[in-house]
């Protein structure tokens, strides 16, 4: 056969039947993806036969009949599978194998053999790119179902291989940090900008992990503890610095098929600009309750000392003029002058509010005290006011929050509460201030106030937040109402302490 002769000296290669199905996308893209197949056997026949067999499978199929012909082949093109005869005549089947490791590293073989080279071909099976044997004669139903299943696995794993690319591309654009760990905290993928952070920065990754856990400061990272709580089925959050920047990291656990914990999943963003943003609007809040202060302040002493000194000349002068006067003219000289009176107590009492001048002259325990009677005696509201360990110099944002902050939660209680009692409670250490105002009254629903009809509250919490403390409110619908706030204060020790209950 002419044909078979030209073919024994080399190979044959392409499409020798065209059996396409019916529909099938022939086109250069499709056709480059195709499953392509070398055969290498010196049987010709068998070689030929195979190769129909597969063409008409659907594969891009190539045989040669020497070991010579076959490395040529491999030298211009990669196969995903190579069938190899054991015994070629010119080199043994399992050197081709290795000749070939370079040109088609990803090839991957299955040796063909005769009951004579049996042991060596099980034993080939060993070496990374052949994955079985076949013996002849040949199964021909069993190797198509063999080639086919090596050609679904790949595609899956290429499809995999696509995907996880695809994600990787996708993960490195977002600005988070995505991680996941088995039960033993050993990262098993990681992704994202800076996808170091997990590893490096919390050492939490293969070995390495045991030296993170308790930190050089002695302080258990938060992630670390974090990770934990996950592990152990719930989920934690926590806000950290690295590198500069403001992470929120969140650990959420990782359960498997069965529900069981099977380790953790991590997310990590960046709201350095979040913080950024808190920052400014406390320093702002800040700087606006200080001119506030000071507007009123200065309103106060203005009162004081310009209206209500013009006001008692005003009176000394309608009471000079009345003296010896009768009749209606009198009448009206001294009633003016009782009217005159009741305007500059009035004033005194309109200047005290703007700034009581013993918050700033006896201190911030004195002017609660003062405020409490007089509160007391305008709305009828008992106060119980306790007070300890409040430095004597306390840094005067400091005692102004307080004291406005005692005002304004006095101030609802009386207007909102209807209770008989309101209970302020202030205590200091080295580090902070905490100020509780609290009444047995009807309490409200704290989560239905509305930011526009909450003026008084807001503006409580800005104050607390603007001096970088924290704000609290404890309140239901008949169970009273309850405000916590905690002021830091400046680290210095303090010597003299006022100790007082009311
Ligand atoms: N101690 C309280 N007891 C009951 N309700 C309160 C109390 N404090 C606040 N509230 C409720 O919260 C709302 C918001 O309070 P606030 O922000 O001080 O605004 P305002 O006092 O001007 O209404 C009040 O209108 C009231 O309904
Ligand atoms: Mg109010």
């Amino acid at each position: 056969m002419g044909e078979r002769g030209k073919a024994q000296n080399a190979v044959r290669s392409g499409s020798r039947r065209l059996l396409h199905p019916v529909g099938e996308d022939t086109s250069g893209l499709k056709a480059a993806q195709k499953f392509s197949l070398l055969i290498v056997d010196d049987d010709v026949d068998l070689a030929l036969n195979l190769q129909d067999i597969f063409l008409t499978e659907g594969y891009d199929v190539a045989a040669a009949f020497r070991a010579q012909a076959a490395l040529a082949l491999c030298g211009k093109r990669a196969f995903n599978l190579a069938l190899v005869d054991i015994e070629l005549p010119d080199m043994s089947g399992l050197r081709l194998v290795e000749r070939t490791e370079e040109s088609c590293p990803k090839t991957e073989c299955i040796v063909i053999t005769g009951h004579v080279a049996l042991d060596s071909a099980i034993a080939a099976v060993g070496h990374r790119r052949i994955i079985s044997y076949e013996t002849k004669p040949l199964d021909l139903a069993r190797l198509t179902s063999l080639v086919r299943q090596v050609k679904e696995r790949q595609q899956a794993e290429e499809a995999l291989r696509q995907t996880e690319t695809r994600l990787g591309v996708v993960l490195g654009q977002i600005p988070c940090i995505l991680w996941a760990t088995d039960a033993g905290l050993n990262t098993t993928s990681l992704a994202g900008v800076g996808a170091d952070f997990v590893d490096k920065h919390l050492k939490l990754g293969g070995r390495r992990r045991a030296s993170a856990a308790p930190p050089r400061d002695g302080k258990a990272s938060p992630l670390l503890a974090a990770h934990r709580s996950a592990l152990s089925g719930s989920a934690q959050s926590c806000e950290l610095k690295w590198r500069g920047k403001d992470l929120y990291c969140h650990v959420e656990p990782l359960r498997d098929a069965a529900g069981v914990v099977a380790g953790v999943v991590g997310i990590a963003t960046d709201i350095s600009e979040q913080k950024r943003r808190e920052a400014e609007l406390q320093a702002l809040s800040r700087r606006l309750a200080e001119v506030q202060e000071r507007e009123r302040g200065q309103l106060a002493r203005d009162l004081h000392d310009e209206f209500a000194q013009t006001l008692t000349a005003l009176k000394m002068s309608l009471d000079r003029a009345a003296v010896g006067v009768e009749g209606n003219t009198g009448k009206v000289l001294r009633d003016s002058s009782a009217l005159v009176g009741e305007l500059m107590a009035w004033v005194r009492e309109f200047s005290l509010d703007l700034r009581p001048t013993m918050l700033d002259d006896l201190g911030l325990a004195e002017a609660l005290l003062w405020y409490a009677g007089r509160f007391s005696t305008k709305t009828g509201v008992r106060v119980s006011l306790k007070y300890s360990g409040l430095p004597r110099n306390l840094p005067s944002e400091v005692g102004t929050a307080a004291y406005r902050i005692v005002q304004e939660a006095l101030t609802n209680v009386a207007r909102h509460a209807h209770a008989e009692e309101a209970i302020v409670r202030l205590w200091a250490d080295e580090v902070s201030m905490t100020i509780q105002i609290e009444d047995r009254g009807t309490g409200f629903d704290a989560a239905l106030l509305s930011i526009d009809k909450s003026i008084g509250i807001s503006g409580m919490r800005e104050r607390a937040l603007g001096l970088g403390g924290t704000f609290r409110l404890d309140a239901a619908p008949g169970r009273g109402a309850r405000i916590s706030v905690e002021l830091p204060l400046p680290n210095h020790p303090e010597v003299g302490r006022h100790r007082r209950k009311h």
